[in-house]
């Protein structure tokens, strides 16, 4: 087609894409040119602004390695991430539509599936129920975690394998801290005949995302501020069951409400509950934290995804900056 008007040139793309042979990324595809085309319509994006986010992009892929994954955070900080885990975990698209203000709670439509994070390694080592995380020598509070995994009728999923990582007390998990040893704060667990996995661990804190890169420039630019609640990351993978990615956030942290990576939900609040005596092993004589948690799976297609990151940063520990958010709560 010779272009004779903005139009023309979205109709032409369309066009060409008769040809594709698979109906989804066809459907895909074809949804992502119009949006695409009439943002740049009604923004009347300008050649500068253009080039500029060619450059964005660009950016995220050349910071992008085995330790760090900027394509993932920035799919989180502008809450893509989230909106995907709950359209595809329980609140349709149609709800979402005809009800914005709606949650999964106010709709009783509750999953404990959240997003996958970018810090998943899938090669954790084999744990058994009663371990500890804390390998090698890391300082924090003890915390005892029980988790079970249940199916939608209650009944206990047992054999289902549940990865676990965290961060530190500092706030970093091991594949950023060269001080850390490999695989720190990560295990793999089998849930037992009554669907429990139970471990020992450090109370892990929150943390800012990295800001050295785009996703930084941009939290910059809307006034936002970096930091992740403190949570446990959790994947649960059975035969037959939908793999669950989730996170247990801890209601006591101060960014609870604002979480950068828009990722707390009504059913993944939990008490991170403080004692002070009696802690279930004999050499924790200070305070410590108890959490019990159970995570509900469906039946479906099970299957582990692409790891998002492989290997340690051997370099230096990254620079921990916060961000201060301008609209205050
Ligand atoms: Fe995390």
């Amino acid at each position: 087609m010779i272009i004779k008007k903005p139009s023309d040139i979205t109709a032409s793309v369309l066009k060409e894409l008769e040809g594709a042979q698979d109906a989804r990324f066809k459907e895909i595809l074809h949804s992502a040119v119009k949006h695409l085309h009439a943002f740049v319509s009604e923004t009347k994006l300008t050649e500068p602004e253009y080039q500029k986010i060619c450059g964005i992009i660009a950016r995220m892929g050349q910071m992008t390695n085995e330790h760090h994954n900027e394509v993932v955070l920035a799919g989180g900080s502008l809450g893509i991430s989230a909106l995907v885990c709950l359209l595809n975990n329980g609140v349709s698209a149609k709800e979402i539509d005809n009800n914005p203000g709606a949650t999964e709670v106010d709709d009783e439509l509750i999953t404990t599936a959240n997003m996958l994070g970018p810090f998943w390694r899938d090669d954790s080592p084999l744990s058994q129920n009663g371990d500890n995380l804390a390998r090698g020598t890391t300082k924090g509070d003890p915390i005892f975690v029980k988790a079970w995994v249940k199916d939608g009728s209650g009944a206990a999923v047992p054999d289902a394998t549940v990865d676990v990582w965290h961060t530190s007390a500092e706030g970093f998990y091991e594949n950023q801290d060269p001080s850390q040893v490999d695989m720190n704060l990560r295990g793999r667990f089998k849930t037992n005949a009554q669907g429990l996995i139970e471990f020992r661990s450090v109370k892990p804190a929150g943390y800012p995302i990295p800001v050295n890169g785009p996703v930084g420039d941009l939290l910059k630019m809307q006034g936002r501020h970096n930091m992740r609640p403190a949570h446990i990351h959790f994947l649960i993978h059975k035969e037959g069951y939908k793999t669950q990615f989730s996170q247990v956030y801890s209601n006591d942290d101060p960014y609870i409400n604002s979480d950068v990576q828009f990722g707390v939900t009504q059913s993944l609040l939990a008490n991170y509950v403080k004692h002070h005596a009696n802690a279930p092993d004999p050499d924790v004589t200070g305070a410590w934290y108890s959490l019990e948690h159970t995570f509900i799976v469906s039946q479906g297609q099970s299957g582990y995804p692409r790891a998002p990151i492989k290997g340690k940063n051997t370099g230096a520990l990254p620079e921990q900056v916060i961000l201060e958010r301008k609209i205050k709560p």
